[in-house]
């Protein structure tokens, strides 16, 4: 379908809000960017300008596409916006109660065939489908972030998710130009974090083993997992290097991972610490001295080649 014209509620306008109003209006959706106030909506306002500009810049956009981009976007921190919405998309704070709270006014506020989904990273949509007034035209959209530079969308069904819903959530992530996967449960972590964390744990596990360090397990993820799972996904991975092979690899290893169920000591001791990463600028590596912006914009200069090889 075509929903160019179409009214998106962006709600919430932090990090990824701010993203996904750009990705929303560059598909040609009419974007309403909602928050709860002029200070927050002033702020989403930078952030999505720092990210046209970049897009600008990097020549993935014109000027003219970027005018008219901007153009399609308003900002309101009135509730009455949800009554002309054909999506809302909330992207509020990380909260059960706050999420549940929005959505029951949001939810009896909108039309009654509006769509409307959350990309929360890690509640259960079912739970906070509790609070919605027609349940079945609710869904998860689960991105990354940045979302205007990365693809994928998780379009995740609730309990009380109908199929046509979830059919036009997944139509709608591709009329934005970006890549849908469909969870068909909604299981804790979706995909992504559930993978994402698997990692991890197994990183922080050779790490405190003395097998390796920090910076030579990244390295092995940017200069090998990392390269290929750009282009191949496990499955993908497994098939190409024969089935019997990773059948006796797997069969040696499994019982070797780190299976712990607990928080980590190492990861634990860190936050302990006061070490939360770039944001207090000591992590796993130091980000004082202006470290913390170069990482960050090292980051962003990386994706963005990588987007435009793998993508544009
Ligand atoms: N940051 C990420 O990497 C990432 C990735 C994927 C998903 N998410 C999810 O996206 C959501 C938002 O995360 P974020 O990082 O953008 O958060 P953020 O803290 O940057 O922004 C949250 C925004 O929501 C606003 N807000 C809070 N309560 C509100 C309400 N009742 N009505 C309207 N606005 C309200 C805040 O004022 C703030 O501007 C969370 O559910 C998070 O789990 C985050």
């Amino acid at each position: 379908m075509d929903y160019t014209g179409k009214r998106a509620v962006l709600a919430g306008a932090g990090v990824m809000g701010a993203s996904l109003a750009l990705v929303y209006a560059k598909a040609g959706f009419s974007v309403t960017l909602y928050d709860l106030c002029e200070d927050e909506l002033a702020r989403g306002r930078g952030r999505l300008a720092a990210s046209l500009q970049t897009l600008l810049a990097e020549g993935m956009l014109s000027p003219d596409e970027a005018e008219a981009i901007l153009g399609r976007i308003d900002y309101t921190s009135d509730k009455a916006c949800f009554q002309s919405a054909f999506l809302i998309l909330e992207n509020i704070t990380e909260n059960l109660s706050a999420k549940q709270s929005f959505w029951k006014e949001a939810s009896a506020l909108a039309p009654s065939g509006a769509l409307l989904a959350t990309d929360t990273s890690g509640l259960s949509i079912g739970e906070i489908g509790e609070a919605i007034t027609g349940p079945e035209r609710f869904a998860g959209q689960h991105w990354l972030n940045p979302p205007h530079l990365i693809p994928l969308c998780e379009v995740v069904k609730g309990e009380k998710t109908a199929p046509e819903t979830m059919a036009a959530m997944v139509d709608i992530v591709t009329f934005l130009g970006k890549k849908p996967v469909v969870l068909e449960r909604d299981i804790p972590g979706f995909i992504t974090n559930r993978l994402q964390f698997a990692l991890l744990r197994e990183a922080l596990h050779i790490v405190e083993s003395g097998a390796a360090s920090v910076e030579d397990v990244d390295n092995t993820v940017k200069y090998g997992l990392g390269v290929r799972y750009a282009c191949l996904g496990p499955f993908d991975t497994a098939d190409l290097a024969g089935l019997d092979n990773f059948d006796k690899v797997s069969t040696r290893l499994f019982g070797q991972l780190s299976a712990a169920k607990g928080p980590d000591p190492l990861l634990h001791g860190l936050v302990e610490q006061g070490s939360l990463g770039v944001k207090s600028r000591k992590g796993f590596y130091d980000y004082s001295d202006g470290k913390d912006s170069a990482a960050i914009r090292r980051r962003d200069e990386r994706i963005i080649r990588l987007a435009k090889c793998l993508f544009s």
